[in-house]
């Protein structure tokens, strides 16, 4: 396993972190109207996920011998849910493929395997979560009638 190498994606992922932190908890103050009962919290306990999993990174990173960054990449705005939804699937599969190529860089450290898989079985579960949330009702119900049918 390459040292410096993991420590530079692990940074990869913080700044990712870092990022869902800011943009998450943006959208929890935004989101408007009759869904903010639901979505507000929804994207607080997002942003509190991505603390959570930056803390561990950051502790893991100073382990390895490295300096946790405190960079963020930029923050994507809008005020409109099904958007703010959508960036935080897109987020969520980022960090998806962010964790997975940390992964790859972790060989046959076990204990590294282990701590990258519980974060990745996370950001797997938000991408799970938000495509059901975004799946057209209606697109699945015609599916259904559609299967009654025939
Ligand atoms: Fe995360």
């Amino acid at each position: 396993m390459d040292k410096t190498k993991i420590i530079e994606k692990l940074n990869e992922c913080l700044r990712h972190e870092w990022t869902g932190v800011a943009q998450y908890a943006q959208a929890g103050f935004v989101v408007a109207g009759l869904w903010r009962e639901v979505y507000a919290d929804m994207f607080f306990d997002s942003a509190k996920e991505s603390f959570g999993h930056a803390k561990q990174v950051g502790e893991k990173i100073v382990a390895l011998g490295g300096i946790p960054t405190v960079e963020r990449n930029a923050v994507k705005q809008t005020q409109d849910l099904l958007e703010l939804l959508n960036f935080a699937l897109e987020f969520e599969s980022k960090a998806v493929k962010m964790y997975t190529e940390a992964l790859a860089l972790a060989e046959d450290d076990r204990a590294l395997t282990v701590f990258l898989e519980n974060i990745l079985e996370d950001e797997q579960d938000g991408v799970d979560q938000l495509t059901r949330i975004l799946r057209d009702p209606k697109a699945v119900a015609a599916s259904i009638g559609a299967s009654k049918v025939g």
